[in-house]
């Protein structure tokens, strides 16, 4: 079996740390790892699968020696510098970041949903935002059967996703509560602790956030209906992992309840926690530690005709980045 060689760009950040650990999960026919960061943290030492590496500082030489794959998540300017440099080597690149995302040479790929679209590759690879990968899991099967005419997306988005200067927003906000300590925010323009802050990204000229418009723009792309009826709200809430969303779904074509719920059931990567009257829907702390997406408090919406409300829960950090990106990857291998 072929063996590989990858560089993890972006290694000491929250999404770099899962995917070492997923890629220690995994097993992959992996022979040699490079970690990449910035300056500050060259020379760290990190230890993974029992051995120790380095952190080295990304440089535009880095990727000289010849990687076959990057995972890169380093944020939006090291993506747009450092990626190209690494595809013109003939590293192939999965990046996280947004930089590419909307790009028509580039596919936007969510496995479980258009890993037909990868063959259409350059050397660049966009794992879309976090929210979207989670919401089209579970609209997928659901466009399929029924053919979506709207969607309203509300999001419940954890601080995980921030960063690490985001959880430590959430997190010297819990230590200093009580104590009514005074602390420095690190990451948010108003406290997260005690607060759902309707603003992710930065706003745009249309008075939504660059969140929203990214859940509307990566939607469209991965399902190929770009005159899909999107609209969102995106909030960040005071969860240190795991994004919740309630959608709200209008179809072109009528349903049965039951038939959809066992679509949801039976398509890949969703995991359907349903059941009311035990009480059991899905919650961010079942779904944080899993790559799984899970969908329940699915019911009709009696305002139109054929329409259904669903809640989707999913590790942010796992299938809404890491697990994602090496989930790519891994089909790319021979
Ligand atoms: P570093 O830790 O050295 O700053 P997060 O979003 O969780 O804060 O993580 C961002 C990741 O991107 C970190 O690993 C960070 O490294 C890395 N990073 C930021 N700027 C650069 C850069 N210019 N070159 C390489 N890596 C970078």
């Amino acid at each position: 079996m072929k063996e590989y060689k990858i560089a993890v760009v972006g290694a000491t950040g929250v999404v770099g740390e899962m995917m070492r650990r997923v890629l220690e999960e995994k097993k992959l026919p992996i022979y040699e790892y490079a970690f990449f960061a910035s300056k500050k943290s060259a020379g760290k030492k990190i230890t993974f699968m029992n051995s120790e590496y380095e952190i080295k500082e990304l440089k535009e030489d880095s990727f000289d020696e010849k990687f076959d794959f990057a995972l890169f998540s380093a944020g939006g300017e090291t993506s747009k510098k450092y990626s190209p440099i690494a595809a013109s080597k003939g590293c192939i690149v999965i990046d996280n970041s947004s930089t590419f995302r909307m790009d028509e040479n580039v596919p936007l790929i969510v496995p479980e949903v258009n890993i037909e679209d990868v063959k259409k590759h350059n050397g660049i690879i966009a794992n879309p935002n976090c929210s979207t990968i989670q919401a089209v899991v579970a609209l997928k099967p659901l466009e399929d059967k029924y053919k979506i005419k709207r969607i309203v997306y509300s999001t419940y988005q954890a601080v995980s996703g921030a960063g690490k200067h985001g959880i430590n927003d959430l997190e010297n906000g819990i230590k200093a509560y009580g104590d009514k300590k005074i602390y420095d925010l690190e990451k948010f323009k108003y406290e997260i602790f005690n607060n759902c802050l309707p603003h992710i990204d930065v706003f745009l000229d249309n008075g939504y956030t660059k969140e929203e418009e990214k859940m509307i723009n990566e939607t469209r792309k991965i399902l190929h209906r770009p005159d899909l009826k999107i609209t969102a709200t995106t909030v960040r809430v005071p969860v240190m992992n795991s994004h919740s969303e309630s959608i709200n779904i209008e179809f072109e074509n009528q349903f049965e309840d039951e038939q959809l719920v066992e679509t949801l059931k039976n398509s890949k990567g969703i995991i359907v926690k349903d059941k009311i009257k035990d009480e059991i829907y899905p919650i961010a702390t079942v779904a944080s530690g899993t790559d799984d997406v899970y969908v329940g408090r699915i019911r009709r919406d009696n305002s139109i005709e054929k329409g259904v409300n669903i809640w989707v829960v999913a590790d942010n950090i796992r299938k809404g980045a890491a697990s994602n990106a090496i989930q790519i990857m891994e089909y790319l291998m021979d």
